[in-house]
């Protein structure tokens, strides 16, 4: 047995062998001997789309790493502009590096006052802060836009540390903004996490402390959200920057789709649906009506993983550290309550859907006071990081513009019908 596959023309019998490497065959080998008939892959499960050395998963055994560094050892040891500087330049940074690498970030938290003024300011009372963010981060490109030249390195240097270091200010700007507080400036004197929680909740006292068992939750949740690599947010990275957009643009439509409730948008969605389950009592009854097709068990299963996800685990353990400050939070229980009963049930063993990232980080940014129009974008600000390694992944290997085809199946070619001879 080889590890290859044959694929014979039936039309012509004219046959192709193509290597198996790294789990999957070159598509550029088989066209050549069809060529016009296309894959048909909805939703790209089959497809790799490119070469990626940022991020390995391997779905079946659970296992996540950063350029080879596992989850588990950086979400212990490292912090999120570490990991962030990790995934952007394939190495950890040595001390030096790490603290021109602070510095320059430090110095670019400021938003342009129009930002502020003229763009969020201008939202309704109650817009979402997930829709403020994607169009905050567009409208970034307007104030920058030297960014277009992305293939001058020094401009793209400078656009990606403006957009690590801006999106927990236009994060936070969404949220003070939805509850009528003024808006709070950052504090170069403050680490990262400790500087967005400042500009989060910060009211009369001349400088924040935040409590540094919960500036440290929020660090370990920015590196598990750091990167994932193809997911639905990167592949619109990915595609949009093919086409040669700005970074400022391929972030908000990254931005945008993590927005849906199939992907960022989950942790949003958990909460809801343990709010309305409401006690554990109604556990079963819910699962039942998620077998019987009314809605999904939100925060479980994933494309990749068949197996449980590595970052939940360690959000799950955790949750107990914020809980002891926060005290803990009511809904834990029913999420509890619901794990066990979907992971003893045959519905969801059958289909390998086990508690994805999304499942506990819910619970933790609440008890931390987080609203949870909020919690989407806590998980856009660490991803920054993932999406602008990929785009100059993508960069880098001059990718060609993203355009698949499709399977036409719509009407053949009919003649115009004049509108008063229409039925
Ligand atoms: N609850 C109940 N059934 C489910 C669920 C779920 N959460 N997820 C998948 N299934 C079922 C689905 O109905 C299908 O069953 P059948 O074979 O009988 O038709 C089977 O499992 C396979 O589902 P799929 O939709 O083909 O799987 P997918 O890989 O296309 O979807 C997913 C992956 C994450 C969109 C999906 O599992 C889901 O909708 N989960 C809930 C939303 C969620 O938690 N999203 C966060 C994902 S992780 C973080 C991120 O990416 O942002």
């Amino acid at each position: 047995m080889t590890d290859s596959v044959t694929i014979t023309d039936n039309r012509t019998g004219q046959s192709i062998e193509i290597p198996i490497v790294d789990g999957g065959v070159n598509a550029t080998e088989w066209s050549k001997l069809l060529p016009g008939i296309w894959f048909y892959d909805p939703g790209f499960s089959t497809t790799a789309e490119c070469e990626s050395s940022i991020t390995y998963i391997d779905g079946d055994e659970g296992i996540l790493r950063y350029r080879g560094y596992p989850i588990e050892q950086l979400a212990e040891r490292s912090t999120y502009l570490e990991v962030a500087y990790l995934l952007l330049n394939g190495e950890l940074p040595t001390a030096e590096q790490f603290e021109t690498w602070k510095d320059e970030v430090t110095h670019h938290t400021f938003i342009h006052e129009n930002v502020r003024k003229r763009f969020l300011e201008g939202f309704h009372y109650d817009a979402h802060p997930m829709g403020m963010l994607v169009s905050a981060v567009a409208a970034l490109s307007t104030f920058y836009p030297e960014a277009k030249d992305i293939l001058d390195l020094d401009s793209r240097h400078k656009q990606i540390v403006r957009l690590i270091a801006k999106m927990p200010t236009l994060a936070a700007a969404t949220h003070r903004f939805s509850v009528g507080m003024p808006f709070v400036y950052p504090d170069n004197s403050l680490s990262f996490p400790e500087n967005f929680l400042s500009m989060m909740w910060k009211t009369a006292e001349p400088r924040f402390e935040a409590n540094p068992a919960l500036a440290r939750a929020i660090d370990l949740l920015f590196i598990l959200h750091a990167d994932h690599e193809q997911n639905c947010s990167t592949t619109t990275m990915r595609a949009v920057g093919s086409a040669h957009a700005d970074p400022y643009s391929a972030c908000a439509a990254a931005c945008a789709a993590l927005y849906g409730p199939r992907h960022g948008g989950a942790n949003e969605a958990v909460l809801r649906m343990l709010t309305s389950i409401g006690s554990i009592e109604h556990v079963p009854a819910f699962v039942q009506s998620v077998k019987e097709g009314h809605g999904r068990l939100q925060g479980f299963g994933h494309r990749v993983y068949k197996n449980y996800d590595p970052r939940a685990k360690i959000i799950r353990r955790a949750a107990h550290d914020v809980f002891e400050v926060t005290g803990k939070n009511p809904l834990l229980d029913i999420a509890l309550k619901l794990e066990e009963t979907a992971l003893a049930d045959e519905y969801f063993i059958s289909r390998k859907l086990y508690p994805n990232v999304d499942f506990y980080s819910g619970l933790i940014y609440q008890a931390m006071g987080f609203p949870l129009e909020m919690f989407t974008t806590l998980f856009a600000i660490p991803r920054t990081a993932g999406w602008l390694s990929h785009w100059i992944e993508m960069l880098s290997k001059d990718t060609k513009i993203a355009r698949p085809r499709q399977l036409y199946t719509g009407s053949t070619e009919r003649d115009y019908v004049p509108v008063e001879q229409r039925s």
